[in-house]
């Protein structure tokens, strides 16, 4: 790996050389379940467009998303919490190899989180794997229908009592966990990509 020789422009340039940057089994997951860097950057510009923040990506998989983030915008910081602890693992592994410093990777389940202590999330349509088999990442998770509903009430509730401002920035997600209090900002990427701002304190 030589990415120290690369510089962050060239970095966040091409998905090829970034998912490079993982090892094979997980740079072949990449086109189906990592960020594509495009979306990255125009998700991490709408998330960090206000004041130094925290921002959380739920289900941040193998961290490509909180990478390319923190890279795009250096002032904040960017979490991820994320079941699978080899994807914890290879997320780490790069960001010590990357030398990132405003990056942040936890182990576990986003419920055992108190949402409160980030500003704004991202969203990456994490819980789908439940719903259906050509979603799943591998077969080491147990998924049920219950469980997708379980998340999504779990998520819906903690962006519900965010305060007003609360920025989400959602990729093809079913929507159904972003409460009514949010409205949308902007769609793009075909409608695949949403922006969410919450607007009221209710
Ligand atoms: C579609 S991938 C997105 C990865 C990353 N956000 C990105 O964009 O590069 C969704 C990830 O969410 C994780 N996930 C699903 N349910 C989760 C939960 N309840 N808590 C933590 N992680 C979860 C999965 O293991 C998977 O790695």
């Amino acid at each position: 790996m030589n990415s120290p020789l690369l510089t962050r422009d060239e970095i966040l340039k091409q998905d090829q050389s970034f998912d490079k940057l993982y090892p094979r089994t997980l740079e072949m997951m990449s086109g189906q379940h990592w960020t594509p860097l495009r979306v990255a950057r125009l998700a991490a510009d709408f998330l960090s467009s206000g004041p130094p923040s925290r921002i959380l990506d739920i289900g941040s998989g193998a961290g490509k998303f909180c990478l390319a983030g923190a890279l795009r915008a250096p002032g904040h910081h960017f979490y991820g919490i994320e079941q699978r602890a080899y994807l914890t693992d290879a997320a780490l592994t790069l960001q010590r190899k990357l030398a990132i410093t405003n990056v942040h990777f936890l182990h576990g389940n986003f419920t055992k989180l108190d949402l409160q202590q980030f500003d704004h999330f991202y969203f990456f349509n994490s819980f789908y794997e439940n719903l259906n088999e050509e979603g799943r990442i591998d077969d080491t998770m147990e998924y049920s229908d219950s469980l997708y509903r379980y998340y999504v009430r779990f998520l819906h509730k903690g962006l519900s009592a965010m305060p007003k401002g609360t920025r989400i920035a959602t990729y093809h997600s079913l929507y159904e966990e972003i409460p009514l209090s949010y409205r949308l900002a902007d769609t793009l990427e075909g409608g695949n990509l949403n922006f969410w701002i919450k607007s009221d304190n209710g």
